[in-house]
This record gives structure tokens, sequence and C-alpha cells, in this order.
């Protein structure tokens, strides 16, 4: 008998705690704003389209904005807080300073969504929406985003420099990184192929095109006719600020041509490549089949991006609602 309550207090327990937990944990859903901002998604899309007219890449410089805040404390716009008092700003940390960019655009985003609904949308899901318009309007799929984040208090600088991937490190090293956040090859290899679009900084590759690791000659798993192009844009002692487009071949489109590159030895970053070229590797199987099958890659795409969206959010009365994502309010 005592050991029958015992039992049925432990299970009733058990219950309770992951009644809690839930509640802790709350789930993000696609209709967060339903109700206190119906046009949420209509009004980030035509702000893109808006910045788009002037700037083609702005689409790729958003959805990487994205990807570096789910990356540093999960998904809660730490990325988007300037420097001030209490802020090292992560904007400054070594895989964003002079490279991010958007940061205005994501502020007209803000300035549209508090006309129509104030003190409703949080930054973190402004990334998460902008990541999503970016992608098919440039011709991809599209999907649901999954809302209801909140925006963090803090940013950390320090977690910006060693939680975002580098384009030199291997790939054993990148794929830590990402199961460090909970995601898998397969949504390593299917996030990467967001480098169907935007353009990469000289600096971030010229090492490959003339003194590989020191060899005195060009990284061999680069296509020599590609070399060659990419020489032109990167002479040896020109400008690292140069940039080239991350897939030649489409460079604006949002399309499975990446992971052909990759196969014909065309991708940009030391990263990318080694997705293909790193002998015996999991990743060039799943190359091979988006590659091959456009549908595939959208499908993976799409869960891979929910799967990164859902990062450790704020929810409940965690965080709070930035009013100016470059700031905590109140500050
Ligand atoms: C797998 C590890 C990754 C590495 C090492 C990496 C590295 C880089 C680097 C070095 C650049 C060029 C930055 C510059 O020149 O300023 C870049 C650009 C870009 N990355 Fe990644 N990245 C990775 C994954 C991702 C993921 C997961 C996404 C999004 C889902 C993404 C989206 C982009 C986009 C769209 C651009 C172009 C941005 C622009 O044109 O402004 N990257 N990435
Ligand atoms: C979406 O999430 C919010 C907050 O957790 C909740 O209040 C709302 O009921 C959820 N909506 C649906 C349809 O699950
Ligand atoms: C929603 O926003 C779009 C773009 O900003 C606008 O064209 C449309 O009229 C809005 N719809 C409603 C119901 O507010
Ligand atoms: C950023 O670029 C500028 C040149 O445009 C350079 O002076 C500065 O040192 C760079 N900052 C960092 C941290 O690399
Ligand atoms: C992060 O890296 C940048 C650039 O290398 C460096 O200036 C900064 O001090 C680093 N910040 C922290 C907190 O480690
Ligand atoms: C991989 O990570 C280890 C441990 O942080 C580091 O010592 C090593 O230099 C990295 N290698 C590459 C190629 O990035
Ligand atoms: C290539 O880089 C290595 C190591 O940084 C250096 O010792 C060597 O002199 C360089 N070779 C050429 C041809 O520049
Ligand atoms: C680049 O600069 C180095 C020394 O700074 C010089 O030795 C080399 O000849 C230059 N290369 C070209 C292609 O101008
Ligand atoms: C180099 O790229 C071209 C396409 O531009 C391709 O036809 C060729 O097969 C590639 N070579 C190698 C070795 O991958
Ligand atoms: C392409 O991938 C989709 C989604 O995984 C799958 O349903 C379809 O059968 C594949 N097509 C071919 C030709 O393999």
């Amino acid at each position: 008998m005592a050991s029958y309550i015992a039992t049925a207090s432990f299970a009733l327990s058990t219950i309770f705690t992951a009644l809690v937990l839930c509640q802790s944990q709350a789930q993000l859903n696609s209709t967060f704003y339903a109700t206190t901002c119906p046009n949420v998604s209509s009004i980030v899309r035509t702000v893109l389209q808006q910045a788009l007219q002037s700037d083609p890449r702005i689409g790729a410089s958003l959805i990487r904005l994205h990807f570096h805040d789910c990356f540093v404390n999960g998904c809660d716009a730490s990325l988007l807080l300037d420097n001030s008092a209490n802020i090292q700003s992560e904007k400054n940390a070594a895989p964003n300073t002079n490279s991010t960019r958007g940061f205005n655009v994501v502020d007209n985003m803000k300035t549209a969504l508090e006309n129509s609904c104030p003190g409703v949308v949080s930054c973190a899901d402004i990334l998460a929406l902008a990541a999503e318009a970016a992608v098919s309007l440039a011709g991809g799929p599209s999907w649901s985003v999954l809302l209801g984040r909140r925006d963090s208090l803090t940013a950390n600088q320090a977690g910006a420099n060693t939680s975002i991937p580098s384009p030199f490190e291997s790939l054993s090293n990148i794929t830590a990184k990402f199961t460090a956040v909970g995601l898998n090859t397969n949504d390593l290899v299917a996030l990467s192929g967001a480098h169907t679009f935007g353009r990469a900084q000289c600096r971030l590759f010229s090492s490959r095109l003339y003194n590989f690791s020191g060899t005195g000659n060009p990284d061999p798993t680069l296509n020599s006719t590609y070399l060659t192009t990419l020489q032109q844009i990167c002479p040896q002692n020109g400008s690292g600020f140069n940039v080239a487009n991350l897939d030649p071949t489409t460079p604006d489109g949002f399309d499975n041509n990446y992971f052909s590159n990759l196969q014909n030895n065309q991708g940009l970053l030391q990263s990318d490549q080694e997705l293909f070229s790193t002998s015996g590797a999991a990743t060039i199987s799943i190359v091979n089949t988006f590659s091959s099958n456009q549908t595939a890659f959208f499908q993976s795409f799409v869960q891979s991006m929910i799967n990164m969206g859902n990062i450790s959010p704020l929810t409940g009365s965690s965080g709070e609602i930035r009013t100016d994502c470059k700031k905590v309010n109140g500050s």
C-alpha cells in the first residue's frame, strides 16, 4: 500500500514537473500575432521589397543576421543591440565586424511594425520573418514562420566570437558548432545552401587563391577556371574588401546551384567546398542529393530553418519586446 502511494505520488509529481517545464519552454507557433498584429508578415515583406529595389543583396544579408543571432544565446535579437554602458555589442565580434549588414532595414521593419501594432512584435521575430521573405522573394521556398520569440536584455560578444563558424575551420569543427546548438549534419548541409545568394569579401577566401595553408599554391580543391576569375576579383595585393558572388551561376536567386557548384569545385569559401571535398565525409551524399533534387533541398532547407529558429527562444515573460531593436527598453 505504502509503495502504491509512493508510486502514485511520484507519477503525479512527474506530471506536474512536466507541466511546469512545458510552460517555461513555451512552443513558438505560426499564429502568435494573429489577433495582435495580423499583417505582420506582409509588413516585413513590403519593407524588404522596397530595400531590394536598390540593393539586390539585402535579402541575403538579412537571413545571415537571423543565423548569427540564433547561434549566440538563441534567437533573441542579441545581435541587434548596439554598444552601450552595459552592452558589448555582438556587432563588433570577429564574425560580424565589417561584415554583417542590413541593420538599417531591420530598423525600417521595426518602425513600420510599431506604426501598425505598437509594442507587439519582437525584433527576434522580425529577423525570422525577414529570413523567410528573403528566401521566397529570391525564388526559394515559402513557409509558415514560427513566432513568439522575445528580445534579450543582454548581448554576448565573447559567445559570438566563439560560437559562429568561421570559413577557415575544418568540417569537423563546423559540425561541432552546429551540434552545440542542436543542429545535425543534414541541417549543416541544407543551411549552407543559403550561400546560393549573397556575397563574400576577398579577405575571407583569398588565401585559397595564392597561398593556401602556407603551401605557396592555391587550394587544390578550387576549379582552375574559377580560380582565374576569382584572382581577377581579388588581386594578390588588392583590397580584401572586394566582394565575389557566393554562387557564381545565379548570384541573387535562391536555388540548388550552390550544390552543383560544390560538385564542380566552385565553392567560394573553404568551408563551402569542405562539404563535398572532405574525404569520407557524411556531407558528400547530402550535397549530391540536393544537387540532383531541388525539391529535396527546399524541403530540408525549410525544416532546418525552423530548427534553427527554435534555438532557445525567450518566451512567456522572459526578455521583452524592444521598441528600438538597437537598445534595451528604457536604456
Ligand atoms: C556553415 C557555416 C558557415 C560559415 C563558415 C559561413 C561563413 C560566411 C562568410 C565568411 C560569409 C561572407 C561574409 C562577408 O564577406 O562579409 C557568409 C555570407 C553569407 N552567409 Fe554564411 N556561413 C555559414 C553558414 C550560413 C548559414 C547557416 C546561413 C543562413 C541560413 C548563411 C547565410 C549567408 C548568406 C546569405 C551570406 C551572404 C550575406 C551577404 O551577402 O551580405 N551562412 N557566410
Ligand atoms: C501560440 O502561442 C501562444 C503563446 O505560447 C499561445 O498563447 C497561443 O495560444 C498559441 N496558439 C496556438 C494556436 O497554439
Ligand atoms: C497589410 O500590409 C500590406 C503591406 O504593408 C498592405 O498592402 C495591406 O493593405 C495591409 N493589409 C491590412 C489588412 O492592413
Ligand atoms: C574594418 O574596416 C576598416 C576599413 O574599412 C578597418 O580600418 C578596420 O580596422 C576594420 N575593423 C576590424 C575590426 O577589422
Ligand atoms: C571578440 O573578437 C573581437 C575581434 O577579434 C575582439 O576585438 C574582441 O575583444 C573579442 N571580444 C571578446 C569579448 O572576446
Ligand atoms: C578546430 O578546433 C580546435 C579546438 O578548438 C582548434 O584547436 C583547431 O585549430 C581547429 N581547427 C581548425 C582547422 O579550425
Ligand atoms: C606562404 O605562406 C607561408 C606561411 O604563411 C609563408 O612562409 C610563405 O613564404 C608563403 N609563400 C609565398 C609564395 O608567399
Ligand atoms: C604583393 O606584395 C608583395 C610584398 O608586399 C610583393 O612581394 C609582391 O610582388 C606583390 N605581388 C603583386 C602581384 O603585386
Ligand atoms: C570546373 O568547372 C567547370 C564549369 O565551370 C566544369 O565543367 C568542370 O568540370 C570543373 N572542373 C572540375 C575539376 O571540377
Ligand atoms: C526529390 O525529393 C523529393 C522530396 O524528398 C522526393 O519526394 C522525390 O521523390 C525526389 N525526386 C526524385 C526524382 O528522386
